[in-house]
């Protein structure tokens, strides 16, 4: 992690557009063209959790790591097409996916394998997903093309700070929080996503009647979110506890695995009161 360099926000989601970027046939390319943009996101330490100007202990560690020439390529090529920069000021979903319709907000997807089989399976609700990490955005912007999926856009920034500065009171129908980071030692539990004050912004976002899912295979984790979204006054479980897996929400390959090995997976459901 290095805290040194001056935090650059707009470095983010600052993709080329995709019109002014030559393809990469099949993505895989050894020696894949890099813009000078897509070079700075991906060095960009602005998103670390100690990197000057953060107000707010970060859930996640950075964003760098192994990237595939694939999920490169596919930064390179697609973002500007299918992500919204970050910008402090409020997002017009309208605007953002060229219609009116439910606005489905998704914090961590990961490497977008449950986002694109949700998205596909709900044409008629828009989907937002918030992601830090290269690979996993490179890696949805490939599903994304693979797929033709026309409902989904992507923010590559800290999921805290979209939430705050981006999303309107009020105005998602729903949001998804699959499988976030454990940060399973005691000392991190500081770090765990799901914490009053981020559950309490979160859900003034949602409409009224809209709903939070989470779900999450760490049982101790499991125990804080149901604690801390029942102690959530804007917010009412739609079950007794937890909830059943909804049928919208596809078994990853790891839950599959998990469950086989007897391995728990905890579901919560709650309905954003008016
Ligand atoms: C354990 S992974 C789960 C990924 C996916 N939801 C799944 O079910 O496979 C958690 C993801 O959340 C992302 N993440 C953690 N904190 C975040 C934040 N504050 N904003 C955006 N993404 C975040 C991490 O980069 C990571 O990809």
């Amino acid at each position: 992690m290095n805290t040194n360099t001056p935090e650059n926000p707009s470095a983010a989601g600052t993709a080329p557009d995709a019109a002014s970027t030559p393809a990469t046939p099949g993505g895989d390319a050894a020696s894949t063209a890099v813009s000078p943009e897509t070079r700075a996101a991906l060095a960009s330490t602005a998103h670390a959790p100690n990197s000057p100007g953060a107000t707010h202990i970060r859930s996640f560690v950075h964003r760098r790591g192994h990237i595939t020439q694939g999920q490169l390529a596919a930064l390179e090529r697609l973002m500007g097409a299918w992500s919204i920069p970050y910008a402090p000021r409020r997002l017009d979903p309208a605007i953002a996916f060229g219609r009116q319709a439910p606005t489905v907000l998704e914090i961590g997807f990961g490497m977008g394998e449950t986002t694109e089989k949700i998205a596909l399976a709900r044409p008629d609700d828009n989907f937002l997903g918030v992601e830090v990490f290269n690979a996993g955005v490179g890696s949805l912007l490939r599903r994304i093309e693979d797929s033709n999926i026309q409902n989904l856009r992507i923010i590559q920034h800290d999921a805290v700070e979209v939430v705050r500065d981006m999303i309107a009171p009020d105005s998602l129908a729903g949001v998804h929080i699959y499988f976030p980071d454990p940060w399973p030692k005691k000392r991190h539990h500081k770090r765990r996503l799901i914490q009053p004050a981020f559950i309490s912004l979160l859900a003034s976002r949602i409409a009224p009647g809209g709903y939070i899912h989470c779900a999450t295979d760490w049982e101790d984790y499991a125990v804080q979110m149901l604690e801390v979204l029942g102690n959530e006054p804007q917010l009412a479980n739609t079950a007794d506890g937890y909830a059943p897996r909804p049928d919208y929400r596809p078994l990853t390959k790891f839950e599959n695995r998990g469950l086989r090995l007897g391995h728990g997976v905890w579901d919560l459901i709650f309905k954003r009161v008016a």
